[in-house]
Order: C-alpha cells, then structure tokens, then sequence
C-alpha cells in the first residue's frame, strides 16, 4: 500500500515500523485508520511518538482497531476499567511481561493486538523487543512444519516465570479471576485470520507441554522452537519516552519488556483487542 495520509518508517527488515504524521489525541479520517491498519497487519507492531492521551481517548483510539477486551487479573483504573497500568516502581525488582510471550495466550479466546501507553518512562532503559513469528515459522524446515502441523501447546497462566511478573500489579489492584479459564490449548502453527499467514504460536512465557505429552517429553522441542522464535534476526527493539504509543498483534508476534532500569519507575497505560479462537 502507498500511503498518503501517514508516514512509516520500519524499525528493522524484520518487524515495527514508526508512524508519523499522526495526532492520536485528535479525530482520524477512514483512510488514516485504515492506513494505520494496512502498516500495523504488514509491521506487526507500530509505533507513534509525542502523543498526549487520557485514559479515555486511549480507549476511543484502541476501539478504532477492534474490540475491547480485559486483562483477567488486574483491575483497571478507576473510571476507566478498560485500562490497566503496566507499572514498575523505583522500589520494585520485578517487571509485568518481562520474558517473552503473546498476551495471555491462555486464555481460549486470546487478545488480537495490545495497545500500550507510556506515562512515565525511566531516562535509559525500559526498552521492550518484539519478535516476528511468521519469520521464526518461515525458518523451519519441511520437516519441521509437519511434524509440528495438528499440534497443540497447552498455555497456562500459572507458568512460574510468567505468573512471578504480575505479582506486583496483582497485590495493587486484584481483579475477581476465580472464575476465568487460564489454561488453553491452541495449535503451534496459527493462521492468522486477516493474513492468512502461519506462525509459530506457543512461548516461553505460557506454554507448559504439547497437548497429549508430558512437560519432560515436550520440552526438547518447545526449547528449539523459543530459540529460533527469539532470534535476534527476527526482532526489534523499541525506545520509549514519554508520550510513545505502541500497537501490536499478538496473533503473529511476540514482546518482551526489558527489565534494565531498577530504581526507576516506568508506567504505561494498556488496553487489550479481543481476539478469537486461533486456527
Ligand atoms: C506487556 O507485556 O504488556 C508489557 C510490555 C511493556 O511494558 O513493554
């Protein structure tokens, strides 16, 4: 698509591309969405800098690309409970989503994209990494793709690693998710829905097994798949400051929030896209 309302500009051959020209805070044509649309599905994940949001116009903004869904855990702010705050305090030593992993993939209906707001960033550090799953899955051999075609990976929000990064936010503002499934299977290889592109589809932040084998049988495997998602030829690697703005599919890529800036608080303001079931 050649654009004419907005300017993009790819972070890496990989995955991310900047977005200028774009007042978030004020009203956008059809045609900007849907050239924001058409840069986000080809980038994965894109990014606008200088943008003064409140809670609501975040929310209004992340409407213009799907479907409101909740984060299952942590309750969101108060008057805007479609927003929940992604915080690391200066007295805190861990951070919320600091390993890599698609949002809440164990949920069985997982969020299409994440929307993410920077409140207050520390002055270095506090960068995060997104990963291009097509290319990881593109990177298999023959083989490889059909050996993994008709299995599942069994997600869990109980995986330690993943469960330990909410602790913090979970203490603040507890959401009632006594009766929300957190376990779900869904295939390796996904399709997404809009590209009809394959990636690979299960993290080290959530995945435990491959459905119908034992964490011990499975973990060979899954091990090789995590190294070849996280190349470092598949991803970039965002700055923030005050004012970024970041909107990502978690159908096809994957993040990590770098944990490298202790003593200093970093918050963001996120909202979630509902997604549907992964084929
Ligand atoms: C998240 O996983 O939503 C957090 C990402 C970040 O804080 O950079």
């Amino acid at each position: 698509m050649s654009y004419t309302t907005i300017a993009v500009k790819p972070l890496t051959p990989a995955i991310g591309a900047e977005i200028t020209r774009v007042d978030l805070s004020a009203e956008l044509s059809e045609q900007m969405v849907s050239e924001i649309r058409d840069a986000w599905l080809t980038h994965l994940v894109v990014f606008f800098r200088e943008q003064n949001l409140t809670p609501g116009r975040l929310v209004e903004v992340a409407r213009l690309f799907g479907k409101i869904g909740r984060y299952p855990f942590v309750k969101g702010m108060d008057g805007f409970p479609d927003v929940v705050e992604v915080a690391k305090k200066a007295d805190e030593k861990i951070n919320f989503g600091g390993l890599w992993h698609t949002d809440t993939s164990y949920l069985e209906l997982p969020p299409l994209g994440s929307i993410l707001y920077a409140q207050e960033v520390p002055a270095i550090g506090g960068d995060t990494l997104f990963a291009n799953m097509y290319l990881a899955y593109d990177a298999l051999s023959d083989g490889m793709k059909n050996l993994l075609s008709g299995l599942r990976g069994v997600n869990s929000a109980e995986k330690p690693d993943a469960a330990v990064t909410r602790t913090h936010r979970i203490a603040d503002r507890p959401a009632d998710a006594s009766t929300i499934v957190t376990t779900a299977s869904h295939p390796i290889v996904r399709t997404h829905p809009e590209t009809q592109r394959k990636s690979l589809y299960c993290s080290d932040g959530h995945t435990m097994n491959i459905d119908g084998m034992t964490a011990e049988e499975s973990r060979p495997l899954l091990q090789y798949l995590y190294t070849v998602q996280q190349r470092e030829e598949f991803q970039c690697r965002f700055h923030w400051e005050q004012g970024s703005v970041a909107l990502w599919d978690n159908r096809c890529a994957q993040h990590n929030a770098l944990n490298d800036y202790h003593g200093h608080n970093r918050t963001m303001y996120r909202v979630t896209l509902e997604g549907d079931r992964p084929h």
